[in-house]
């Protein structure tokens, strides 16, 4: 239900992990429809501008670097560059694309979490969390695996459960082990800093219910379901050697948590395209913004980044937040893991040419 006469839009594709490739999946649920979108936008002569990058941050990152023996530098900068150059080759038509290392992101993301803590906007708290005896580490999120106490399924992460989308807490685990060494992890204590989504619940309620009405119903039934669920307290900061420090006194060794500061990016990436006019694109109540996702990250766009986009007090919220289910391969699901996907970069070596049969 678009009310208003907009002057401009800013689409935002969800940052992919440089962890590895993009897939077709990725594609279909994501970067095609963005950029079929904005071409047409520009078609028509209006004033819009693509946003996109990579997601450098947090354990998927740090996992992947793990298992080569690499550091996470050398991952994202590896990782980066291919889907950039095959995004690009793909002919998706980004304005920028940006990566969450950058020296711009780093400060920004960093002055939002300061505004934020000096504004009285976080709950600290000190909790038990799982650490790793023989890995001698934290175990945050995907470092933590375990049955989820919503659907049973036994591949859930410690911050989501891929099966259901629940968004979750590490200690809501049944049967929680380490994904590093497979032991049962320990309870061990450490303060972190807390967003309190309760506090924005009614406001969140009264934004997606209310007043968007028309979102797609797989986004507005999630929405809905986890205002009605209640929304908790949940933590913005992580114990991580590979991130963006905590930029407080007595946080040392700890990071932004990945999901803090990833949608950040697109307000970091906007600026280094935009230096001088960046702000009209995200304060300016006559843009349009659009973030174009994938459905395991409904909660993140549509409460999360919302309530941190209130909290700041000087954003605008997104009208819309398009999110597409998965994309299945020979009727079985995509898999990075299993190697069950078709990695672009490899299509585009082996069909030069044949880049729009593909789209
Ligand atoms: O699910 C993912 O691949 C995340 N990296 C998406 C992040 S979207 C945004 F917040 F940057
Ligand atoms: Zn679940």
């Amino acid at each position: 239900m678009e009310k208003k006469n907009y002057k401009r839009t800013l689409v935002t594709t969800a940052l992919p992990y440089a962890n590895g490739p993009v897939h077709i999946g990725h594609l279909a649920g994501v970067y095609v429809p963005a950029d079929i979108y904005t071409r047409y936008l520009r078609l028509k002569g209006e004033d819009v501008v693509m946003i996109g990058g990579s997601d450098e941050h947090g354990v998927p990152i740090t996992i992947k670097a793990q298992k080569e023996g690499v550091t996470p530098q050398d991952i994202v900068d590896r990782y980066h560059n291919i889907i950039k150059d095959s995004m690009a080759g793909l002919g998706i038509s980004f304005d920028v694309y940006g990566r969450t290392t950058s020296a711009t992101h780093r400060v920004t993301a960093s002055e939002f979490f300061k505004k934020l803590y000096d504004n009285g906007e976080f709950i600290e708290k000190t909790s038990q969390q799982f650490y790793d005896e023989e890995a001698d580490q934290w175990l945050a999120d995907r470092y933590i695996m375990g049955t989820c106490p919503h659907c049973g399924n036994e591949r859930a992460y410690g911050d989501q459960c891929e099966a259901c989308g629940r968004d979750l807490n590490a200690t809501d685990l049944i049967n929680p082990h380490s994904t590093i060494t497979g032991n049962v992890p320990v309870l061990r204590e450490t303060k972190h800093w807390y967003m309190p989504l309760d506090k924005w619940e009614p406001r969140l309620r009264q934004w997606i219910l209310e007043e968007h009405k028309e979102w797609k119903t797989n986004v507005y039934g999630q929405c809905k379901s986890w205002l009605d669920g209640g929304l908790q307290p949940r933590a913005v900061t992580r114990d991580l050697n590979w991130g963006i420090p905590v930029p407080i006194e007595g946080a040392e060794g700890k990071v932004l948590y990945v999901w803090f500061d990833a949608p950040i990016g697109y307000i970091s990436n906007t600026k280094d395209l935009l230096p001088d006019t960046w702000e009209k694109y995200w304060k300016d109540p006559e843009t349009r913004i659009i973030h174009f996702i994938g459905k395991d990250n409904i909660v993140f766009h549509c409460l999360i980044f919302p309530a941190m986009l209130m909290a700041e007090g000087t954003y605008q919220l997104p009208e819309n937040v398009p999110a597409n289910e998965f994309l299945n391969l020979e009727g079985d699901k995509i898999s990075t893991s299993r190697n069950w996907a078709v990695w672009l970069h490899e299509y585009l070596e082996e069909f030069p040419g044949k880049e729009d049969v593909l789209r």
